[in-house]
């Protein structure tokens, strides 16, 4: 299997949770020498804050910061042409299910309309290339909702429910049309939930976790049955590294944790966790639990399968759930600085929003 250098790469949406771990990443492998640019517009998911030990390490060169939408075709092409970017990691994205049943605009102009652009970029600058690659991050979301029992393959027909997870279809198609039609060489992972460092506390483990610290009530949408497969965020880093590296032009990968918890279970587990962190008793979080309505459309289980990525290119989760929810606990506890400088206005104004809706 040959392997692809990584050498100037364009990362979108670095500055949010999950791009922001990957640069990460990448910075701490010894075999990565690379230079990277990370193109966030800073929307209220997005903060600076997250890359500032990056930035002081590695910005003499190596890493830069270029606040720009991914919307802007003629920006992204400045920095590309600027940086001779051979490999874009597509993060960018509203990422929020919650947020897109409320107002699902910015979705189809952020992960549609700026998917779009991104590829005319891509189409123009490298032209028939073939030492470059797209690689676009998307969902499991995109396959629907489970029954009791299956898993998402590569293969399983699209059926978006929400306008979240209808828009990240909606790109994925698009980079799939690029490919075929254009002969783009791309690449596509689909995955599962993450948790990790650095996850703005509107998703479900961090909200949990700072609901706790500050006696809010913990709000289990329904009757807290729905299933999710969590997959520790620096997993997901490294099989997005394998991809990059290995994969095929042209090919999907599905990635989850192989690790389904019920949304209430996963609470219950929090609050026994949090209390070890911080000696209060675990009954004392768990009586904040409060069954509140239901989220619209609410999917009830997504499960993945990563036969195919285990067996072509050999990646697998590393974290397990206990050893991963324990560190993501301890490092929210230390960092509250960071929690505080990303809970300012607009943050604001969506929690009390959200707990208006939920009655809470
Ligand atoms: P996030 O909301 O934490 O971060 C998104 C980042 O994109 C932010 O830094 C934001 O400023 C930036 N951004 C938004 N609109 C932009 C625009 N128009 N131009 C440039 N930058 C823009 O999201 P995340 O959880 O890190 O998710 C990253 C990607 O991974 C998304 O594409 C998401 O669909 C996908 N994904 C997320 C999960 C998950 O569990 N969080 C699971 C599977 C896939
Ligand atoms: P979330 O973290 O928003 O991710 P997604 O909707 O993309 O799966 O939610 C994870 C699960 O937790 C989902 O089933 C909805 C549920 N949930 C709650 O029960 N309460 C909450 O306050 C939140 C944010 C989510």
């Amino acid at each position: 299997m040959s392997v692809r250098a990584l050498r100037n790469i364009m990362v979108t949406g670095g500055a949010g949770f999950i791009g922001s771990n990957f640069i990460r990443y990448l910075f701490s492998r010894p075999d990565f020498e690379g230079r990277i640019v990370n193109v966030d517009k800073l929307t209220y998911a997005g903060n600076p804050r997250s890359l500032e030990d990056i930035a002081g390490d590695y910005g003499g060169g190596r890493y830069a910061l270029e606040r720009v939408d991914i919307c802007d075709t003629a920006g992204i092409v400045r920095i590309m042409e600027g940086w001779g970017i051979d490999t874009i990691v597509h993060f960018a994205a509203e990422s929020h299910v919650d947020r897109s049943i409320l107002g699902p605009r910015e979705f189809v102009s952020t992960n549609i309309v700026g998917t779009f652009s991104l590829l005319e970029a891509a189409r123009a600058v490298w032209k028939d290339r073939d030492d470059v690659l797209f690689h676009h991050v998307s969902t499991d979301e995109v396959y629907g909702s489970l029954g009791s029992d299956g898993f998402f393959l590569e293969e399983t027909a699209y059926d978006p429910r929400s306008p979240y997870s209808a828009s990240k279809a909606s790109s994925d198609h698009l980079v799939r049309a690029y490919h075929h039609t254009y002969a783009l060489a791309v690449t596509l992972s689909n995955c599962s939930n993450n948790y990790g460092p650095y996850q703005f506390p509107e998703k479900l483990i961090p909200l949990m976790i700072l609901n706790m610290l500050e006696g809010r009530t913990l709000p289990v949408y329904g009757n807290g049955e729905n299933i999710r497969d969590w997959l520790y965020v620096a997993d997901h880093a490294s099989a997005i590294w394998t991809i990059l590296r290995s994969a095929e032009p042209g090919s999907t990968y599905n990635v989850g944790g192989e690790n389904e918890w019920k949304n209430l279970r996963l609470v219950e587990e929090l609050c026994g966790i949090v209390a070890r962190h911080t000696g209060a008793a675990p009954e004392r979080y768990r009586s904040l639990l409060r069954f509140v309505a239901d989220r619209p459309g609410h999917d009830r289980r997504y499960a993945v399968s990563c036969a195919r990525i285990r067996k072509e290119l050999g990646w697998a989760p590393r974290v397990t759930f206990e050893e991963g929810l324990d560190s993501t606990v301890a490092w929210y506890l230390s960092h509250m600085d960071w929690v505080d400088s990303v809970r300012t206005g607009e943050y604001r104004r969506w929690i009390d929003l959200n707990y208006e809706r939920r009655g809470g």
